[in-house]
């Protein structure tokens, strides 16, 4: 995690260099957002599945960077007045809290453009139609049918009636969309067919709800210190998620079983796939 950190840091230092003109405060507040914080788990995944492929690492980062920038793209918005309103992210200010409303719009638009940018470059992967499967499987997980869409029904959960089903397919989307795409990043990267995806796509499916189920309880029991970001929201906002349709104990217990489960889909892997089993653990057992 460390390392993968460390890479992604560099690479965003490198894309986003400040240019001597009005853009410069732009840049700022992408860098502010993007460098210098968060758990880097969707490159790490990524990583992680392309290495089962032996995909070269850097071909990896980078489709891990472009995940990160749509993810981080969605972070600064996700805090925007109009949607959470918050002002703490990643132990920081929020984008428009230390710059300003209109800058953190187009700082978050211009993360989402980098992503496809970064894809579409041949660092990402020297054939073309490797980088345009990328391209269209980023595409999906962050539109209306993934991410985007997925805040939409969040939106929605704060003042409808949502029942478990309801609740599981609002984050499948919001947060499974684009933990998924990282999976299949690592297979597209890996030229594995279709049917080879199979396990890898029961694994994203499990770990991505877990991951939303840890991000609900510590909306509930987590400390600011630690998450780095305002704890106590989805109640404020009456919002229904796994915790507050379940209950704290029973909302963990299911995401203990979901990572049981997406362990096993990795079954056909042996010790090459221990970073994915590491990584679904940590998914629910974490504390930031
Ligand atoms: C927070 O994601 C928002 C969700 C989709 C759950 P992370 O918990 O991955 O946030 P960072 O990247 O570590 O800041
Ligand atoms: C946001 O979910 C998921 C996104 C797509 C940005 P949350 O609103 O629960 O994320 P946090 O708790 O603010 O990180
Ligand atoms: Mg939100
Ligand atoms: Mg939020
Ligand atoms: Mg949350």
């Amino acid at each position: 995690m460390e390392r993968t950190s460390a890479d992604i840091d560099a690479l965003f230092s490198t894309l986003l260099a400040v240019p001597p003109d009005p853009r410069a405060r732009l840049y700022e507040a992408m860098r502010h957002a993007a460098i210098g914080g968060g758990k880097r788990m969707r490159p790490l995944l990524a990583v992680a599945a392309a290495s089962l492929f032996h995909v070269d690492r850097s071909h990896a980062l980078r489709a891990g960077l472009a995940v990160e920038c749509i993810h981080v793209y969605s972070l600064i918005h996700d805090d925007l007045p109009c949607m959470d309103d918050d002002d703490l992210r990643r132990g920081k200010p929020t984008v428009h809290k230390a710059y300003d409303e209109c800058t953190a719009i187009l700082a978050g638009d211009s993360l989402h453009a980098l992503a496809f940018e970064v894809l579409a470059d041949p660092a990402t992967h020297e054939d073309p139609f490797v980088r345009a499967e990328l391209v269209a499987e980023l595409a999906r997980a962050a539109g209306p049918s993934g991410m985007a869409g997925g805040q939409m029904i969040d939106l929605a959960a704060a003042s409808g009636t949502f029942d478990l089903a309801a609740v599981t397919r609002l984050q499948q989307l919001k947060t499974g969309a684009l933990i998924g795409f990282c999976l299949e990043a690592g297979a597209i990267l890996g030229r594995v067919p279709a049917a080879g995806r199979t396990g890898l796509r029961g694994y994203a499916r499990d770990v991505g709800l877990a991951f939303q189920i840890a991000d609900d309880l510590l909306d509930v029991e987590g400390e600011e210190a630690k998450t780095g970001k305002r704890v106590g929201k989805d109640g404020e906002a009456g919002k229904e998620t796994f915790v507050s349709l379940l209950g704290a104990e029973r909302a963990r217990q299911q995401a203990r079983l979901l990572v049981d489960q997406a362990l096993e889909h990795l079954q056909t892997f042996g010790s090459e796939a221990d970073l994915l089993r590491a990584i679904a653990r940590f998914a629910v057992e974490r504390d930031h």
